[in-house]
């Protein structure tokens, strides 16, 4: 079987998930009478330090109703420019919402607050105003990196002065909590609304969290609706989602260390390896999808992540002897490849 390191969104429940999932006590979740959905959705509440929080089924959507409910259609959010909401949500805030976004270039993903202080505008009969601010944590096409929790502070401190939301897409908070050992309620309190992700680096099937601000869970789920992403029995999938949460934060070094282990092999054999922060290794190539097709052919699959570029995660389903082979093979393909990656 391939080793699959395109994504930690390919990993299947353990048997011991999917028990969970068998056995989870359901209801109507459009009625409220969920419980476990309802369990899940306190669960991440509570660790957060938000009041509620509204299970969907994507980190998209729960990107969309966080973005959503700080900004109006004709106003602006700003973002750095390889953000995942601009990159890979098929424009979908503009599309759905009608929200202008302007981006800034930035280092791996993580935005300065100077940089972003000079970009806020009040907004007039003739200015467009900006009325949030998004920042990714950890951040996908940096390569995993993380924010460091005074730079996020800092950000903060900017939207509250200039009476603005700061949305966070923490799709993988979990993997910066786990690098860094920054409480999650800390991550939480420097966020206006929040997107989190149990189908990522924690293995769960499918489902995402928002996290509205207080007063505002009535709202989220609204929007829900009206984007279709209510469910019904849907404690099934929140059932795989405490069992992830249970089961699967405290492992997810081990796939920082995979991770580590994987770049340090590449490097070693003189690949472009950017360092990886958390468990996604970018490497800079000349010809990415014809390097990722070798590695398929000898059972390994990596992305490519541009023209240039290759991206690989590690996750749960993965070894470190996979991690291994995993690096053989792609340090083969570089060095067979005519420009040697
Ligand atoms: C940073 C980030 N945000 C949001 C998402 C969207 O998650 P989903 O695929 O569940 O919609 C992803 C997916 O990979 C992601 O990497």
């Amino acid at each position: 079987m391939a080793i699959d390191l395109r994504s930690d969104t390919v990993t299947k429940p353990s048997p011991a998930m999917r028990a969970a999932m068998a056995a989870a006590e359901v209801g109507d979740d459009q009625y409220g009478e969920d419980p476990t959905v309802r369990r899940l959705e306190e669960t991440i509440a509570a660790l957060f330090g938000f009041e509620d929080a509204v299970f969907v089924p994507t980190g998209i959507m729960a990107n969309h109703i966080g973005i959503r409910m700080l900004v109006a259609p004709g106003e602006e959010l700003l973002c750095d420019a390889d953000a995942h909401i601009v990159a890979h949500e098929n424009g979908g805030l503009a599309a759905h919402a009608g929200i202008q976004t302007r981006t800034l270039p930035s280092a791996r993903g993580l935005m300065d607050p100077a940089s972003l202080a000079t970009l806020i505008r009040a907004g007039d009969r003739y200015t467009v105003g900006t009325r949030a601010l998004e920042v990714e944590n950890t951040h996908n096409r940096g390569g995993g990196t993380v924010y460091p929790i005074s730079t996020l502070r800092e950000i903060r401190a900017l939207a509250d002065s200039h009476n603005i939301g700061l949305h966070l897409d923490g799709a993988r908070i979990w993997n910066a909590h786990t690098a860094t050992g920054v409480p999650l309620s800390d991550y939480g309190a420097i966020a206006t609304t929040m997107a989190v992700c149990m189908s990522k680096g924690l293995g769960a099937p499918a489902g995402s969290l928002v996290l509205p601000p207080p007063g505002h869970a009535e709202q989220a789920r609204t929007l829900r609706r009206r984007l279709g992403g209510s469910m019904r029995q849907s404690g099934i999938l929140a059932a795989g989602a405490l069992h992830a949460l249970t089961h699967n934060l405290d492992r997810l070094s081990q796939d920082h260390e995979n991770a580590q282990r994987i770049a340090n092999t590449l490097r070693s054999t003189g690949a472009r390896v950017r360092d990886p922060e958390t468990n996604i290794i970018l490497i800079d190539v000349d010809d990415a999808p014809s390097i990722a097709a070798t590695c398929s052919t000898h059972g390994v699959r990596i992305s490519p992540f541009g023209p240039k570029l290759l991206r690989i995660v590690t996750h749960l389903d993965v070894s470190p002897q996979d991690c291994d082979t995993a690096a053989d093979v792609v340090s083969t393909a570089l060095m067979q490849s005519p420009e040697r990656g």
